[in-house]
């Protein structure tokens, strides 16, 4: 793999304060990461400026809403952030297989190849088998984890986000071009922080990962773009 390829497996997970921070960390990393996520938090504190501000940088944007409503309000909301130029943006594959549908059928009729990639939220890494059941779930998590995926490769979704190690059973289901995109990374020189299930960036793209959120390991290094291209190292080495 090229370092090239490997950096834009990279998605920086924009967890900042303000256009001013935002602006800061897209000059110095466009062009050391793939892709800049965009949130709920910051999509809600500094609206559709948070996109802009990164595209005026040369970067490209992961818009992270994770849409779940009525299929014409998911499908109109995805049409709109494609309108706002993101390259990624998703929703929540819960919300059934006629949601997702008609997200998917909304957004190539508008702007077919020049579509971003749709993907699905299986089931939230911070659910567990007793959150299945409080909603009246009784299958184990990894079973849904599979079964969404499944069903979101066949309402027309790329991909999915997913738990490093859930990549393994979602490249079995879902095929070779089924996109993973997975946080929970954690590079060798970084701390852990609050994840629990981590791999290395090496780690997650041998088993199969697409891209790799990450945050922290990147945002509160000392030199931020140094860290990138330590990330990029690691990518290279582990993903032979
Ligand atoms: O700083 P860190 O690398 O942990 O950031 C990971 C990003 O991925 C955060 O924006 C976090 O909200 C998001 N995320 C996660 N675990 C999930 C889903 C999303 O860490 N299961």
């Amino acid at each position: 793999m090229t370092r090239d390829e490997a950096r834009k497996k990279i998605l920086f997970a924009l967890d900042v304060n303000g256009l001013a921070e935002i602006d800061r960390y897209a000059e110095l990393l466009s062009g050391k990461v793939g892709m800049f996520k965009v949130g709920k938090e910051l999509f809600t504190s500094c609206g559709r400026e948070a996109v802009t501000t990164v595209q005026r940088r040369g970067g490209e944007v992961f818009l992270d809403l994770k849409y779940h409503d009525i299929p014409n309000t998911v499908a109109k909301a995805m049409v709109e952030a494609t309108r706002m130029g993101v390259q990624l943006a998703n929703l929540h594959a819960l919300g059934g297989a006629e949601m997702m549908e008609t997200a998917a059928t909304a957004v190539r009729k508008e702007f077919g190849d020049q579509r971003p990639r749709l993907l699905a939220v299986t089931i939230l890494t911070s659910s567990t088998a007793e959150t299945l059941r409080g909603v009246g779930i009784d299958h184990p998590v990894e079973q849904m984890v599979v079964r969404l995926a499944k069903l979101a490769q066949d309402s027309g979704m790329d991909g999915v986000v997913a738990s490093p190690l859930e990549i393994g059973l979602i490249r079995e289901a879902c095929g070779p071009d089924f996109l993973i995109v997975t946080p929970g990374v954690r590079p060798a020189f970084a701390s852990v922080d609050d994840q629990k299930r981590i791999m290395t960036p090496g780690e997650a793209v041998a088993a199969g990962a697409d891209y790799l959120v990450i945050g922290r390991p990147i945002a509160k290094a000392d030199d931020p773009s140094k860290a990138a291209d330590l990330i990029v190292d690691e990518i290279v080495a582990g993903g032979q």
